[in-house]
C-alpha cells in the first residue's frame, strides 16, 4: 500500500497512557484496538454517507484544491464522499495507525490522493509541523478529551493551522447526549462552549442538533457547527 505522505506516530505517543475521566486509557491502544475488531459498519458513529458535514462544506464555498484536514478520521465515509466531490487536498488524521490502515484499503488507487498523518492530537508532534490549513473538520473527537489540558492543547494547534478566512467544522455530542462512547468518557457541547472555545477570532456561520442513529438503532444527539476564522 503506498500513499502521497505517511507520518508515522512518534513512540512517545504510542506508548501514551492519558487520562479519561478517573481512568488511565492508552488510547493509541484503545482505538487501534476497536478497529481491528470491529467491521466499519458496526461502529457506533459508522455513516453511509458524511451527509451534515457535506453540506456545511457545501455552505462555506472553498475551492476544491483548498486543504482540508480531517482530524480523528478513523475509517470515515467523508473521505470517499470528498473524493466524489473532487476535492483534490484532502489530510486524514488518527491516533490509530489501525482506523486509518482500514479507510485506506476500502479507497485502494485513491487512497494515493490523500496525505494521511497518524498522530496525537493532544500531544501533537508531527502534526505541529503541518502547513496551515483552509478547513479543519471534527466530527466525535474533541469530545473525547475531557481533560481542560488536552482541550487546550487541542485548540491551540487548531488556531494555530487554520489560515484566515478558514473554516471550522466541530460535530460532538450535544447536552443531551450520551455520557460515554466507545467506552470513554465524552464532555459535551453546545454552540455557546463551542464558540467560547474558539474565540472571537472565529465567526459561527451554522449550527443546528443533529439526531444520528446508530447500526444497532440507537440515537445519539449532536451538535453540528460551521465556524469561519475572520483574523
Ligand atoms: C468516534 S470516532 C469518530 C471517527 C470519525 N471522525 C467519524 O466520524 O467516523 C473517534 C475517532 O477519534 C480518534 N481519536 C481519538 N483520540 C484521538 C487523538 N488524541 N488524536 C487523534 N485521533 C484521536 C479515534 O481513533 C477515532 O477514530
Amino acid at each position: 500500500m503506498t500513499s502521497k505522505t505517511s507520518c508515522e506516530i512518534d513512540e512517545k505517543d504510542s506508548d501514551c497512557c492519558c487520562s479519561n475521566g478517573n481512568n488511565r486509557v492508552n488510547y493509541k491502544l484503545h482505538w487501534d484496538t476497536v478497529y481491528a475488531n470491529n467491521p466499519v459498519s458496526k461502529l457506533g458513529w459508522y455513516e453511509k454517507e458524511s451527509t451534515p458535514i457535506l453540506q456545511l462544506i457545501k455552505k462555506s464555498n472553498i475551492n476544491k484544491n483548498d486543504s482540508i484536514f480531517v482530524v480523528g478520521a478513523g475509517s470515515t465515509t467523508l473521505i470517499d464522499n470528498l473524493l466524489q466531490d473532487n476535492y483534490t487536498n484532502i489530510t486524514a488524521n488518527d491516533i490509530s495507525k489501525k482506523g486509518l490502515e482500514t479507510l485506506k484499503n476500502r479507497l485502494g488507487d485513491k487512497a494515493e490522493a490523500i496525505t494521511w498523518i497518524v498522530g496525537n492530537l493532544v500531544t501533537p508532534t508531527s502534526l505541529n509541523s503541518m502547513a496551515k490549513i483552509k478547513f479543519w473538520i471534527d466530527r466525535a473527537v474533541l469530545h473525547f478529551f475531557t481533560k481542560d489540558k488536552d482541550q487546550d492543547t487541542y485548540f491551540k494547534l487548531l488556531k494555530e493551522k487554520v489560515a484566515k478566512n478558514g473554516f471550522v467544522i466541530l460535530a460532538e455530542f450535544n447536552l443531551s447526549g450520551a455520557t460515554k462512547c466507545s467506552g470513554l468518557e465524552v464532555k459535551r457541547y453546545d454552540t455557546k462552549m463551542l464558540s467560547s472555545k474558539l474565540g472571537h477570532n472565529f465567526n459561527l456561520l451554522k449550527t443546528f442538533n443533529y439526531v444520528y442513529t446508530m447500526p444497532n438503532g440507537d440515537k445519539r444527539n449532536y451538535v453540528y457547527t460551521l465556524f469561519k476564522r475572520i483574523a
